[in-house]
């Protein structure tokens, strides 16, 4: 799809070919046997053979961490069905290193008792809040760590997906939890005197810490699962650590010998906008406008396109464009103008990827994605062309192109994508603690089959070489 993939692909396509053939066989092995979730493509289990009770309810609303009054994540009380997730039902054992917490919860401030590396996850009254507006759009590094947490917590209910194991050397996945996004967003100015950012420190300080303990040489850093969603976090440590699996928003600002996507998980952002419950959400006729846009304006690398279909389209009557990036206090209003539209644009920006994307489809708008380079979360699992419309940007920017195009998606049409879109919404809800198959589940559920991939590609290798030692 994106010319990064195709290049990272280029060294070997008959590899690559094998791989797919063999990754779909697997999936299809497992379809048959495992039945299907009834609201969704993905069945819920469809990769959690482990996993021999599945009764968390799935849809369950008051799980919504929305931003609250004060700006501010709330985490709302969960149902107390208890439900014990241990090292063999898991589908990865995880081992996070125990960093101070400067490097996590210490950036929100969180002042434990000495010694003290983590918060306590039991009670949710105590779990310190990620800072709101914005920032939360690349919070993900700070629900993985809490999911995390939670797993060794006696009475919090989640999903088995990880587990969070004590002994390195019986390890899956080695996590490296450090909040980059927030240290990038909070820290990455100096500040009075100081020569050197927080951020910059951090980075550098991570970078010594990981080169010398024996769980990075043990694989060069290949089992490690760092987070880095904000596309300018980790920008001093990203070449020496780029044998680590990253958790990415897009490779917009990555060479592909550091990040592409065989190797990395692209993560949805969270959403910003509050999601539309099922059945509040309005139907074909019920949405006045037929595109909505609303965002900042950029002249350089890709983003140049949205100001020549601003021109295009800025005079039609069932049009909302604007620029002017959503604050926080703004975010409601984008949210009722999406609620209320049939379509949603997703205009490549100075990065290939943005929240809107995410927006659209927590509004139930049906997203048009006009950002030739962008990457998709779980997009080997979830067909987009069933929920969103791509639109190459050579062609959005014809004259007359676009609005012929979504005028011409009737009623019908437009309903199926939009009953679809009401059902994987759920597959981009951060929240806490994590459901069966919301983004914290789906991004574990990811990484383990990009786990079962680089696997396939070693044994694979190793078909002759092992042999000849013989
Ligand atoms: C904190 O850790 C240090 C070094 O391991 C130890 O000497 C000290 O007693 C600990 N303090 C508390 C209150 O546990
Ligand atoms: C950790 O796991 C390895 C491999 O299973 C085992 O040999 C070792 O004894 C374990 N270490 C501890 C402290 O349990």
């Amino acid at each position: 799809m994106s010319s990064i993939s195709e290049k990272s692909m280029l060294p070997s396509r008959l590899l690559s070919c094998l791989i797919a053939f063999s990754l779909f066989l697997l999936i299809s092995t497992s379809l048959s046997l495992i039945e299907f979730h009834q609201n969704s493509f993905i069945p819920k289990s469809l990769l959690q053979f482990t996993i021999v009770d599945t009764q968390i309810p799935v849809k369950n609303p008051v799980f919504d961490n929305r931003i609250s009054d004060k700006g501010k994540t709330t985490i709302q009380d969960s149902n107390p069905r208890k439900l014990s997730c241990d090292k063999s039902r898991a589908l990865l054992k995880v081992y996070m290193y125990d960093l101070p917490p400067e490097f996590h919860f210490g950036l929100l401030g969180w002042e434990g008792s000495v010694n003290q590396t983590w918060p306590s996850v039991s009670d949710r009254n105590k779990i310190p809040s990620y800072p709101g507006g914005l920032n939360l759009q690349h919070s993900i590094e700070y629900w993985l760590t809490l999911d995390l947490l939670a797993s060794n917590a006696k009475n919090v209910v989640r999903p088995c997906s990880v587990i969070r194991i004590t002994n390195s050397s019986e390890a899956d996945v080695i996590f490296v939890p450090f909040f980059s996004s927030l240290s990038y967003n909070r820290h990455s100015k100096p500040r009075g005197t100081e020569k050197f950012s927080v951020d910059r420190i951090l980075q550098e300080k991570m970078v010594e810490f990981l080169k010398g303990r024996k769980e990075w040489k043990r694989f060069g850093g290949k089992d490690h699962l760092i987070v880095a969603h904000h596309p300018n976090s980790m920008l001093i440590a990203r070449k020496k650590l780029g044998s680590a699996r990253f958790v990415l928003a897009d490779f917009g600002r990555y060479p592909v010998e550091i990040a592409n996507i065989e190797k990395d998980v692209i993560a949805p952002y969270k959403h910003m906008v509050s999601t539309i419950p099922d059945d509040n959400s309005a139907r074909f006729d019920e949405r006045p406008t037929l595109v909505y846009f609303q965002g900042a304006i950029y002249r350089k690398d890709g983003g140049a396109i949205r100001q020549e279909l601003y021109y295009l389209l800025k005079d039609e009557k069932d049009v909302h464009f604007t620029f002017g990036s959503v604050q926080s206090n703004g975010i409601n209003l984008a949210g009722k103008g999406m609620a209320s539209s049939k379509f949603c644009l997703n205009i490549a920006g100075d990065t290939p990827s943005s929240n809107r994307l995410f927006d659209a489809i927590a509004s139930h708008c049906v997203p048009v994605i006009i950002s030739d380079e962008i990457e998709l979360p779980f997009e080997d699992v979830l067909d987009y062309s069933e929920f969103c419309i791509f639109v190459r940007s050579a062609d959005a920017v014809k004259k007359g192109y676009l609005l012929n195009l979504l005028r011409s998606v009737k009623r019908e049409k437009w309903t199926r994508m939009w009953r679809r879109l009401k059902e994987i919404s759920e597959h981009f809800e951060y929240q806490y603690p994590s459901r069966d198959s919301d983004a914290v589940d789906m991004i574990w559920q990811s990484v383990w089959r990009k786990k079962m991939l680089t696997e396939l590609n070693v044994h694979r290798k190793n078909r002759y070489s092992r042999s000849q030692l013989k």
